[in-house]
């Protein structure tokens, strides 16, 4: 009987489930696994993972891998694209012990869209530097130029009476706000490479709460749930902070100037088991440290998830679209992902970095 029921509730997941029998015999699948391959389970189990995947597939070093540790791990974006499946068909993929004595492994995966965030991360990457030269092109041609204007403007404003004063106020608050802009563009012009080491992500977290405190979010009420045993990160603190701060800077727009139950959540988690694999390469790199900004306000609307991290993306008035670019463009120099829940009244950002680790091991430079 509870195996009927066992069986009915893995059907009922929308997620391919496989288990998977010594020499990577087909044991079991569920529904959605026999959708994603498109083999029957009839068939499957007269198989072997090897039949399904493309040969030398990621997954069954990982399958391996779980058998000989005992424990669960898990991996992005795993591509395992097949003439019969199709290319480009990208997974994140779980497994663990099935947990009896036998060796079966039980794998997961979820399939992830071309749209979809992780490969997004790649995307606005690119589309972070093609802004790069346009960065650099508008820092050095416009302001000079508009140094010179404002100059000027000040210069009216002497002999201008009060009318005009209005003006050249207008002129001069004018151009700040272009400099302003085209200083946010020069962000993405570092090329140089960042001096990077262990960085203590609390501490990143409490100084921009408390920047954040004693300012913009005076209003809004912080939890920290933080795990206090969190090893150091591999990163540079100054462009840490500036991540946190624009996550930050949002929620607590998100939230609103007049709410009155406003809440920011900063919380971090040490994750074994999260690696990824690093694209065009057999190279996987694990990155253990999670660290999220949630806030309570409405959420971030649909149509804007496609392209959340891209440059100029906003809906705010004054808004320059450029803070969850830079999020991306550092959260990715880091060699981290950065991945966003969008619900409302707990809309969350999720950012996975690589552990500093004390002996130089391969990991060290990632
Ligand atoms: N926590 C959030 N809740 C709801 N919407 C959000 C949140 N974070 C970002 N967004 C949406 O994503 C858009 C892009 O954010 P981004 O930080 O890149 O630019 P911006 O905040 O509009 O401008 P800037 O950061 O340059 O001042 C925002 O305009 C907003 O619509
Ligand atoms: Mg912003």
């Amino acid at each position: 009987m509870s195996v009927a029921i066992n069986d009915l509730i893995m059907n009922a997941l929308p997620l391919p489930v496989l288990t998977i029998g010594p020499e990577h015999g087909i044991i079991h699948a569920n529904t959605a696994a026999e959708a994603f391959f498109e083999v029957s389970l009839r068939m499957m189990q007269r198989q072997r993972l090897t039949d399904l995947l493309p040969f030398g597939s990621p997954v069954l070093a990982l399958v391996e891998d779980v058998r000989q540790r005992g424990a669960s791990v898990s991996e992005h974006r795993i591509d395992v694209g097949s003439p019969r499946l199709g290319s480009e068909r990208i997974v994140d993929v779980f497994a663990t012990p099935l947990g009896d004595d036998s060796d079966n492994v039980v794998v997961m995966l979820q399939e992830r869209t071309i749209a979809d965030k992780m490969n997004r991360q790649l995307t606005h990457r690119g589309a972070a530097r093609s802004i790069t030269a346009l960065g650099a092109l508008l820092a050095h041609e416009i302001k000079n130029p508009l140094s010179g204007i404002r100059g000027a403007a000040q210069l009216l404003e002497q002999s201008a009476d009060e009318n005009d004063r209005l003006l050249t106020r207008l002129i001069c608050d004018e151009t700040d706000r272009i400099v302003k802009l085209v200083e946010r563009m020069e962000l993405f012009g570092e090329e140089r490479p960042v001096e990077r080491g262990p960085v203590n992500i609390h501490n990143v977290l409490d100084h921009v709460k408390r920047l954040a405190q004693s300012g913009f979010a005076r209003h809004i009420r912080f939890v920290e749930n933080y795990d206090p045993s969190l090893p150091p990160v591999l990163g540079n603190r100054d462009q840490l902070i500036q991540v946190i701060l624009n996550l930050v800077k949002n929620a607590a727009e998100a939230v609103g100037i007049d709410a009155t139950d406003g809440e920011i959540t900063l919380s971090t988690a040490f994750r074994t088991g999260v690696r990824l694999q690093v694209p065009g390469s057999q190279e996987r790199v694990s990155l253990p440290i999670e660290l999220s900004v949630s806030d309570n306000g409405p959420g971030i609307p649909p149509e804007l998830m496609s392209d959340l991290f891209d440059p100029f993306v906003t809906t705010k008035v004054q808004g320059s679209g450029l803070g969850l670019a830079l999020v991306a463009k550092i959260v990715g120099d880091h060699g981290g992902i950065i991945e966003c829940d969008p619900a409302p009244r707990r809309t969350t950002f999720r950012i996975l970095l690589p552990m500093h680790r004390t002996v130089s091991g391969s990991d060290a430079d990632m």
